[in-house]
Formats: structure tokens, C-alpha cells, sequence
């Protein structure tokens, strides 16, 4: 619900369980006032916010003393006329100023919640889901309408918010930044919560306390990025997984980015994050509208895990789309590190039989089909199947693949061209580079420009091409480079650094038109595994390769971290052969499955090189899976021991209505002398009693999460259990 106080003119943003409010103050300025527990009401009057701070707060009233913006919590805010901290938006004027000051105008609330145009976000299939406010600010000088929009949902404990800048001047007017958000907090009373990491390292967590100066995440790799996720929160001190109170902010977006957060000297928090400003520019020219990507923000009173629990929920239900949303995914095998580049049609068709005689119900052929890809070095580009490999082609290949009782999908990397390629020798110029200067390659490969109308149109040619010529139930899009040299042939000389986010609008349109004309295909997307793993993609790919490290112990970590904000069921989860081809490990094929089961589960490995044991264990891991998978797959999730902090980790999922969960625990090594080990299990109905599936032994939901289950003690390395239980009346 969203509240007007005409009196005070005070709005009040009423999520499921939060308030969010400003105040429209004097000289039409935004106060941030509250975002907090929901209240029914708000009552503080706004004089609290002026302070005579004294020396160096300029006063636009020299007779009033207390009015300085640099002193006040400030919805959406300049630099130029007294803020000194980082303001959320800065634009050039044609005489070369970078002086605005944005006014109260208007306002609008309205039912439902508008699409963001050429942009992915959250959204809603009744009006009655959500309510929003566009409040209008306008800079009289230069005619520049800029209006913030507020979205809150009825069943999620969320709300949303972003901005458009309408030029309605008469001169160009240059945007420098223009973030989609920012929150000034009274205190600095908080931790910081990032998600960090590398190629086969994504999603570690870092945690630390707020320092009195600037805190940034970004990317300037033109894609979300392994470094950073485009999101991060602050945790009031103490918060832990199930108590206290965090604030999420989640960016929907898979470009550049930047998050901010500083300490002023009054030790006032200002948190914002948004397009990364860095290299970026946009000459908005009159009539014209930039519309931001949108933020997703969560208040939580329940810890780390009740913010993951409105994440979870919301992204899986109201940010994915498409036939797979609600549906269990199959699970796949995928052929990537059973062959890498050197397979023919004989080999492919000997893993398929394997796999299809083991139970597995979708056939990834990965990269090396297409072109005369024999390694990394050539073909990006040609997406004509090879027929030095393939010679009967993908139609007959995909055929007999459904004639053993699996659907088949196949891999792309649509947006790279290689030097060494048909397309590159025909349109050197699609490729983002600047003139005059040498093309830097990474995995010998150039990034195409998709901020060119041409470039996607040809893409969008190519990949339906394929993709209307055999039955092909599932894409794997993969992304392994990062931008250089970020120029496009087509854009004038002030318009260069308009390059990366056209770019990203180009990806967004291609996506946005394949996956509408093949409502059918499941697309997941990879960038050397979770390179790409926001949720600008997750809107158009419901799930995620979320790393090149198959290591079940690397998993453990990687798979936790991405759990802050991502759903089980967006995240891609193979068994792969040991010593593992990342990092050596050796772990059983028992703690590789479960570890894989806690998430979209598939294989990838030789399966004719297994044992008839392991064939035998991986027949019953995937019926296993088949069981489990509705739970897995859309059951509620909760963190118990993380593998941050010791040396085990625990997480459990439990079904909707609570009528049953499976809990996992892995421990990462021996311990001599071991002590007794007690774990609590979380999310169960403390009312109900729940049966042990294997020891028929039954418990309550209360015993089990404050009595706890004693760990067996055993010996080895790398060891797993897994329980299941089931409600029992
Ligand atoms: C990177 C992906 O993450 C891998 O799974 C695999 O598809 C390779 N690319 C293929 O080049």
C-alpha cells in the first residue's frame, strides 16, 4: 500500500512487512525519512532533520542556519548546491556546467507496476500484485523531468525502484551518471555483505564492518562480472542468519555497475548503486528518455536468510519467466568435460546411450559443433554445424538422441566472433574496437557490437537458423570474455561511451526476441560458469551454469554464497570425474552428487569410462534426484552451517506447506578426537512430527530445530549424509 500525507506531503511505501518513507520538504527538496519494520503510521515531523552542523554546511537560506543538504537524508541527490557526499545523478550542460537541482513537481500512485522498456525486471501478472509511485522532480533551468519510481508488492516483502530522465529542453543534455538508487541511513551502524570472486571461485562471501569512507563494488568489465555481484547489503551489527535486520540492494542489470556506500563525518550512511558511471556517458538529446535498470530492495527483520527467502521467491517467481519458471528442469548431461573439443557423431552417440540408459532426460552437446572449432582458437560466429564432426548434421544427431528418450540442447556463444572466422573476415567491423588501435583478444576471441542494430538482427538470423533446424529443447548461451577497446564503428565521437550499455540494451533485444519466438526452449546461461549471474539474465534464462569448478568441495562455497540471492533451481550443478579437471580433488562419487542434487542437477563427465559400480550409483542418484527434485527445485531453502566458517556445511529444503525436507551435511575433513556434533535443523513446522525416511524414526519439527540430530562420527575426507524426512500424523 502506498500512503499520501497531503498535510506534511509524506509518502509512505507499506510493504508486506516493511515502511519506506520521504517527505517532500521545503524548497521542494526529497527527504529520506525511514525504511524500517513496518509502522501503521508515520508521525515524526520533519524539523528533526535540520541540525545547525555549523562551520561549512552551505545554507541556501543564509537565515536559516539548520537548512543545508549537506545534512539531510536526501531521497535522490545533486552535487553542485551544498550535497558534498556522492550524488545518484550528475548531468553536462551545453555551456559545460554540471549544476542541476531537481524539484518536487508532482506525483502518481497508481495499481500494478509499468515494464521497464528494453529492460529487464521484475514484474507482476495482476495489477492487484503490486502498487507504484512515480514522483516527478523537474530542474526548471534546463527543462530536464526526472521521475523516481517506487514499486511495492503485496506478497513480497520488496520494493523496487528506478528512474527516467526526460529531456524536455531545448538544449542536449549530457548524462554522466544516473544511478537507479540511493538511501541515506541517519547512523553507520552496519556491516557490509558482498558477494566476490574469480573464474571457478564465484560467490565468496565478504563481511565486514562500514569504515568512515568510501565503499565501492563495481564492474568495468562490460558484464556484471565474476569480481563482484551486482548487489550487496547492510547488516545491522549482530545480524546473523536468523536474527536481525539487513537491507538488500539487488541490480538488475549484467553490465557495468557500481554500488557505493560512504560514511560521511556525521557518520551518516548514503548507499546507492546503478549503472557505473566510470567510462559511461549519454547525450540525451531533447524529447529524449534514459530509463535506468531497476533495484530490487529487501528489508529483513529475520536475518541474512529472511532476505534470501524474498530474493528466492520473487526472482524465481516474478523475475524468470517463461514455460520453465514453474516446471522441474530436466536433468542433463553435458559433454564439456568428457570430450572438450574432440568428439565425433559416434562418441556423442555412445554418451547418449549411457545417459539415457542411466535415467538422464536432456543431451547437451557443448562447445566445438559448429565451424571447424577444434580448439579455442577459431569459428566464434560460424554457427554452421561442422561436418567433419557432425557429418549428418544436428537434425538427424538430435533425432536419434529423442529416439532414446532424451531431449537435446546444444551450446552457443553468440556474442563473440573469432579473429580466425567467415563472419570476422567479412565484417571486420562488427566487432567493438576502436580505430587505429590493435584489437586486444581474450581466449582468441573479439567481443561483436551489439549496440549495432545489424549486428543483433544477424545474430538473431543465425542462432533461429539453427535453432528451427532440428528439434533443439535447450540453449546453453555461453559469454567468455570481457570488453576492450569498447568503441563502436557506428556511433558519432560524443556518443563512444554510450558503447557498453547499448551494448547490453542489444543483448537484452536479441534475448528479449529468441526467447519469445522459442517459448519451448529452456536457454541457460554461462559465463565461464556464474560470470554472468544476475538477474538482468536470470529475466530472460531461468538458470545459470554457476561455475567451471565442478569440484564438490569448491561447490560447497560457491554454491552457498550464490544462495544469498539466488534460488537453488537457477543453479546449475554437475558431477564431473576426479581428480577433479579444476582443482585435482578427489572426493567420492556420493559427496559429488549430493553436492550437485542441492541444485540443478546433471552430469558431465565420460560416462562409457565409468565402472559398472558408478553406473550403478548414478542410476540411483538420478532416480534419487527425480524424487527430490519438486523440493529441491521449489521448495524453501535455508543456510545451516556454512562453509565459510568450519569445517562443515549443512542447508536443507523443505517443501511449501512444510510436509517434508531433505537436509544435506557435508563434512570437509577428518577431525582427530572428533567431539559430538549436534545439528538444527531450520524452516520446519515446530506443530508437526516428521518421520525419518530411512530409520522410520519419528521427531518433532520443534525437537528437531532447537534438540537438534547428533552427527554420526566417522573417518575420511570429503564425507556426506543426507536426510529425509517426511510429516507423520
Ligand atoms: C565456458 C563454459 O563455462 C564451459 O562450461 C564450456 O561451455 C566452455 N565455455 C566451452 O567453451
Amino acid at each position: 500500500m502506498i500512503l499520501f500525507d497531503k498535510e506534511r506531503c509524506i509518502f509512505h511505501l507499506q510493504g508486506k512487512g516493511f515502511s519506506y518513507v520521504f517527505q517532500v520538504i521545503r524548497d521542494g527538496y526529497l527527504a529520506h525519512l525511514y525504511w524500517g519494520k513496518k509502522v501503521k503510521e508515520y508521525r515524526e515531523s520533519s524539523p528533526l532533520l535540520f541540525v545547525n552542523r555549523g562551520g561549512f554546511a552551505p545554507n541556501p537560506d543564509p537565515s536559516d542556519r539548520t537548512f543545508s543538504l549537506d545534512n539531510i537524508p536526501l531521497e535522490y541527490s545533486a552535487y553542485g548546491n551544498g550535497d558534498f557526499r556522492h550524488p545518484a545523478y550528475q548531468i553536462q550542460l551545453e555551456n559545460g556546467s554540471t549544476v542541476t537541482d531537481l524539484r518536487y513537481h508532482s506525483y502518481r500512485i497508481h495499481k500494478g507496476k509499468p515494464k521497464l522498456k528494453y529492460l529487464p525486471a521484475t514484474y507482476i501478472e495482476h495489477e492487484h500484485e503490486a502498487e507504484t509511485l512515480e514522483i516527478v522532480l523537474v530542474d526548471k533551468v534546463i527543462g530536464l523531468w526526472v521521475t523516481l519510481s517506487y514499486t511495492v508488492f503485496e506478497r513480497y516483502n520488496a520494493m523496487t525502484r528506478s528512474v527516467q530522465f526526460h529531456n524536455k529542453g531545448k538544449e542536449n543534455l549530457r548524462i554522466l551518471r544516473a544511478l537507479s538508487s540511493s538511501v541515506d541511513f541517519r547512523d553507520d551502524q552496519f556491516d557490509l555483505l558482498t558477494l566476490y570472486g574469480s573464474h571457478t571461485n564465484e560467490r565468496n562471501i565478504s563481511r565486514h564492518p562500514l569504515a568512515m569512507e568510501m565503499q565501492v563494488i563495481e564492474s568495468r568489465r562490460g558484464a556484471s562480472s565474476l569480481q563482484h555481484d551486482p548487489f550487496f547489503a547492510l547488516l545491522r551489527k549482530g545480524t546473523n542468519e536468523t536474527s536481525g535486520v539487513s537491507y538488500g540492494f539487488s541490480f538488475v542489470y549484467s553490465g557495468n555497475f557500481q554500488a557505493e556506500v560512504e560514511v560521511d563525518q556525521y557518520q551518516t550512511t548514503r548507499a546507492s548503486i546503478g549503472i557505473n558511471s566510470f567510462d559511461f556517458s549519454w547525450i540525451l538529446t531533447p524529447k529524449d528518455i534514459f530509463q535506468t535498470p531497476e533495484v530490487v530492495m529487501v528489508y529483513s527483520d529475520q536475518g541474512i536468510d529472511g532476505m534470501s527467502q524474498t530474493y528466492h521467491h520473487l526472482y524465481r517467481e516474478r523475475l524468470c519467466r517463461g514455460l520453465y519458471r514453474d516446471r522441474i528442469r530436466p536433468i542433463l548431461f553435458n559433454n564439456w568435460e568428457a570430450t572438450y573439443f574432440k568428439f565425433n557423431e559416434k562418441k556423442i552417440e555412445e554418451l547418449a546411450d549411457e545417459a539415457s540408459s542411466l535415467g538422464i532426460e536432456l543431451f547437451v552437446l557443448d562447445d566445438g559443433w559448429f565451424g571447424k572449432r577444434d580448439n579455442a582458437k577459431s569459428s566464434l560466429g560460424d554457427w554452421v554445424v561442422d561436418k567433419r564432426k557432425l557429418p549428418h548434421g544436428l537434425n538427424r544427431l538430435a533425432k536419434r538422441i529423442e529416439g532414446k528418450g532424451m531431449a537435446f540442447g546444444l551450446w552457443f556463444e553468440p556474442e563473440m566472433v573469432s579473429p580466425d572466422s567467415q563472419l570476422y573476415r567479412k565484417h571486420p567491423d562488427w566487432c567493438l574496437h576502436v580505430l587505429s588501435r590493435p584489437r586486444t583478444v581474450a581466449r582468441n576471441q573479439l567481443v561483436l557490437d551489439l549496440s549495432r542494430q545489424d549486428v543483433c538482427e544477424y545474430l538473431i538470423d543465425a542462432i533461429s537458423k539453427v535453432l528451427s533446424s532440428a528439434p533443439i529443447r535447450y540453449v546453453k548461451w555461453d559469454m567468455n570474455r570481457h570488453m576492450t577497446e569498447i568503441g563502436s564503428a557506428l556511433l558519432p565521437p560524443e556518443r563512444q561511451r554510450e558503447t557498453a550499455h547499448r551494448y547490453m540494451l542489444g543483448l537484452y533485444y536479441v534475448l528479449e526476441i529468441l526467447t519469445s519466438k522459442y517459448p519451448k526452449i529452456l536457454f541457460e546461461s554461462c559465463s565461464s560458469g556464474g560470470g554472468r549471474y544476475d538477474p538482468g539474465m536470470l529475466y530472460y534464462m531461468p538458470q545459470v551454469w554457476a561455475s567451471d569448478n565442478t569440484d564438490a568441495i569448491s561447490r560447497l562455497k560457491i554454491q552457498f554464497g550464490t544462495s544469498i540471492i539466488y534460488p537453488p533451481i537457477t543453479m546449475g550443478a554437475h558431477v564431473s570425474s576426479v581428480p577433479n579437471h579444476q582443482v585435482g580433488r578427489i572426493t567420492t562419487l556420493e559427496t559429488r552428487g549430493y553436492v550437485a542434487m542441492a541444485g540443478n542437477f546433471g552430469y558431465e563427465l565420460d560416462l562409457t569410462k565409468l565402472s559398472k559400480e558408478e553406473k550403478e550409483m548414478v542410476k540411483k542418484q538420478v532416480a534419487f534426484y527425480k524424487e527430490i527434485r519438486p523440493l529441491i527445485q521449489f521448495g524453501t531453502f535455508h543456510r545451516i552451517l556454512s562453509p565459510f566458517e568450519g569445517n562443515e556445511t549443512a542447508w536443507i529444503f523443505v517443501s511449501p506447506d512444510q510436509d517434508e525436507f531433505i537436509c544435506f551435511y557435508y563434512q570437509i575433513l577428518a577431525v582427530p578426537a572428533p567431539p559430538i556434533r549436534i545439528l538444527k535443523l531450520a524452516g520446519l513446522n515446530p506443530d508437526f512430527c516428521y518421520k525419518d525416511m530411512n530409520t522410520g524414526k519419528v521427531f518433532g519439527g520443534d525437537e528437531l530445530m532447537n534438540v537438534g540430530m547428533t552427527l554420526p562420527i566417522e573417518k575420511g575426507d570429503f564425507l556426506s549424509h543426507v536426510w529425509r524426512f517426511k510429516k507423520y500424523n
